[in-house]
């Protein structure tokens, strides 16, 4: 028997309770993927009495991290707490005890990556993070090893699954918008404060390790503009549809000359886009490379068991040997990596559809197109309608798709019409992606 490798969950919480499954119920077929055991041999919590997977031996827990470190019987740490600062303090601590470290820790890596990685050199460990992104897909892998051969030039991705299933709930089944997030944490895709999955930020914080493997950039993550779903309206979602669109949040990054442009923002998709079709908790990640031309990535994003596959697997190239040389050759992160020059969003050229609402007065729709013929944009379609449930106290919902503009322009132009005596602010507009 090849002598097994020694894990200790740091956190057995969705994700943890899923791994922790996984070892205990499939321990021959995972062996046999390895070429030697994995044993679990220690779980930290923070409480030990909760309920946990049933296969889990009571005597594994504890809530005490130094048992880890001090024992030599583990050689891995896999991080699963979650939040910032406690598990950053946990990971460093693992790596100068000479544990090597798998975690799923987005906002960690995003915001820490190159003290976490430059400590994990100095070591002489690794760190493996499939998990981090896409949970279940393997969009690490697919851009440290299998597209390594091409120059990536841009990634376009439904990155957050707590947004998409709110989303798809809200369009399909016409959930309001707090029945929809209750759901997505009650199924266990939601951050442990969920503001971080409907401002954005958790879908910047994958955007910003997307954006480390495919370009080798570090990007701080408070450069990434960012706009969440919370102030999307069920009224756009059906004003999108009668437009053939369909309204999902995307982390986008593409290479702008020597710049880099990235964001990430609700945007209206043709219905029959590849990334519109894309429902639930699901994600995906269409990648343009100069060999490969388009690839594009999808499946679980979120959630217990697609999340533990990914950890998994780390662990299996942990104990075959191959996530050390993926560590060592891609060199990622480090405090001597310069921050990319990022190109203004204001220089973004796209089309935009635009919700007012306005007073049902002669003369409005006059006053509105000026506004957007002195700020260059010119008007691809506009909707008013006659019926009731459009309009409220003398006013109206009214909805202009524009041509191609300048975002900068077309902010200028929203800000001067919100100024409007008969517009009501705020303006409702997104980016459109035809
Ligand atoms: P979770 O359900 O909240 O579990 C967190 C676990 O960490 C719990 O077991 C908790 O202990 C433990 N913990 C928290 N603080 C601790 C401390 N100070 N000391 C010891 N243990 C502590 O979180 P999760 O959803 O599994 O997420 C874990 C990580 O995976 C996060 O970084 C998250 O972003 C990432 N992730 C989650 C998903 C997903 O779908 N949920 C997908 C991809 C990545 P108790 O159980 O005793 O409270
Ligand atoms: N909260 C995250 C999401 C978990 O909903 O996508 C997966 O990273």
């Amino acid at each position: 028997m090849n002598t097994p490798l020694g894990i200790a969950l740091i956190g057995c919480g969705t994700v943890g309770g899923g791994v922790a499954r996984l070892l205990l119920e499939q321990s021959e077929r995972l062996a046999a993927r390895a070429g030697r055991p994995l044993a679990l041999r220690r779980v930290v919590v923070r409480d030990t009495e909760k309920p946990r997977p049933a296969a889990l031996p009571r005597a594994l827990l504890t809530t005490d991290l130094q048992q880890v470190l001090n024992d030599p019987s583990v050689q891995v740490g896999v991080e699963l707490v979650g939040g910032v600062d406690w598990a950053k303090q946990a990971v460093l601590s693992l790596l100068e005890a000479g544990k090597d470290v798998v975690t799923a820790n987005k906002a960690l890596l995003a915001q820490h990556g190159a003290e976490v990685f430059d400590a994990a050199r100095r070591h002489g460990r690794a760190v493996a993070f499939e998990a981090s992104v896409a949970g279940g897909v393997p969009i690490v892998a697919a851009l440290a090893q299998c597209l390594a051969a091409n120059e990536i030039q841009s990634l376009q991705g439904i990155l957050n699954g707590t947004c998409n299933f709110i989303l798809t709930s809200m369009t399909e089944k016409g959930q309001t918008y707090a029945d929809a997030l209750a759901e997505a944490q009650r199924r266990g895709y939601a951050e442990a404060d969920p503001t971080l999955d409907v401002n954005g930020t958790d879908a910047a914080h994958k955007l910003a390790i997307l954006v480390q493997l495919a370009f080798g950039l570090a990007v701080p993550v408070d450069a990434i503009e960012r706009r969440g779903i919370a102030d999307i309206d069920a009224l756009d979602i059906r004003f999108a549809g009668e437009l053939g669109y369909t309204i999902k949040l995307l982390a986008e990054t593409w290479r702008m000359g020597d710049k880099l442009a990235l964001h990430v923002s609700p945007v209206l998709l043709r219905k029959q886009a590849p990334l519109a079709m894309v429902r639930g908790a699901y994600n995906a990640i269409h990648v343009v490379g100069d060999a490969v031309g388009d690839a594009l990535f999808a499946g679980r994003g979120a959630g217990q068991m697609p999340t533990a596959s990914a950890v998994v697997a780390d662990l299996i190239d942990l104990a075959v040997g191959r996530a050390q040389k993926t560590f060592e050759t891609l060199k990622l992160w480090s405090a001597r990596t310069q921050a990319p020059p990022l190109f203004p969003s204001a220089s973004v050229r796209t089309r935009f559809y635009l919700r007012l609402f306005v007073e049902d007065r002669p003369g409005v729709l006059a006053d509105v197109t000026r506004v957007l013929a002195n700020h260059h944009i010119s008007i691809a379609s506009v909707i008013q309608h006659e019926a009731p449930e459009d309009h409220e106290g003398g006013r109206v919902h009214l909805v202009i798709m524009s041509h191609t503009a300048l975002t900068g322009d077309f902010r200028a132009a929203v800000a001067e019409l919100d100024r409007l005596q008969r517009v009501v602010p705020p303006s409702v507009y997104f980016p459109v992606e035809d």
